[in-house]
């Protein structure tokens, strides 16, 4: 019997999405770069910086690799809204009413689902009615908007004299600096448990992000 398929993301959220994977892993190598040639403070031996980076000492070719992916980046957000729009996708991005509830319910679920299976006992998951649960959506609706920080940290610095206006938004210089390294580790730690998920979620999932439908109406 044919399964009924439902159209879940757009093709160019699918492309700004695959995009993302190469644009944020330069833009942190190079990043990284830019940092080490100037560290305010260096929390971490120098193996780290000289290893996860793409070099040390080195701030010009640094910028120009970072400025390199910056615009892709800021092209690669266009398109991503273009196709949130288009495909009508930023409806299911946006907080509901019942959010906190429902964040809660998932992440009992998922603190309880190892326990419960070694166990061997039943540990249903919340019933979801929407495309994403509330956590997804919170933590889908963060990367947009990280994004936008990121670039606006990022001119912040670049222009602070003719986009003065920008830098005293995030109080000083230094501050769109903390800014814009925080949300660094904000898109890394996001990514971490988004691939477990995806994994654990399974493969309609995974194939929803490759060719844009799915078998399963909800979630
Ligand atoms: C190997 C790495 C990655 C894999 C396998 C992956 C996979 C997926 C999949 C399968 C979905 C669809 C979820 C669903 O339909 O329920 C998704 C959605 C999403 N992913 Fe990823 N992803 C990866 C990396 C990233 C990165 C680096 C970002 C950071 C920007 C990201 C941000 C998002 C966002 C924002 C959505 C929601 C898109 C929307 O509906 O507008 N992903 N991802």
């Amino acid at each position: 019997m044919d399964v009924p398929l439902t159209a879940k993301h757009h093709l160019l959220v699918r492309l700004a999405h695959w995009l993302n994977i190469p644009l944020l892993l330069g833009l942190t190598l190079s990043g990284i770069s830019v940092y080490w040639a100037s560290p305010v403070f260096k929390p971490f031996p120098p193996w780290v910086y000289e290893r996860f980076s793409l070099g040390t000492f080195d701030l010009a070719r640094a910028l120009r690799l970072h400025w390199f992916f910056a615009y892709w980046f800021m092209l690669n957000g266009l398109i991503y809204a273009i196709g949130l729009v288009a495909g009508g996708g930023w409806r299911d991005l946006l907080p509901r009413r019942h959010d906190l509830r429902d964040a809660w319910a998932m992440i009992r679920f998922y603190a309880g689902f190892v326990p419960m299976k070694l166990r061997r006992k039943p540990w249903p998951h919340p019933v979801v009615t929407s495309k994403y649960n509330a956590l997804q959506r919170a933590g889908y609706l963060s990367m947009p908007l990280a994004g936008l920080a990121s670039i606006a940290s990022g001119w912040a610095m670049h222009k602070p004299v003719q986009l003065g206006w920008l830098e005293r938004l995030f109080l000083s210089y230094d501050g769109a600096r903390v800014v814009h390294f925080f949300l660094m580790w904000v898109f890394l730690f996001f990514v971490v448990p988004h691939v477990v998920l995806v994994v654990a979620d399974g493969w309609d999932t995974f194939r929803s992000m490759v060719t844009g439908w799915s078998e399963r109406t909800h979630g």
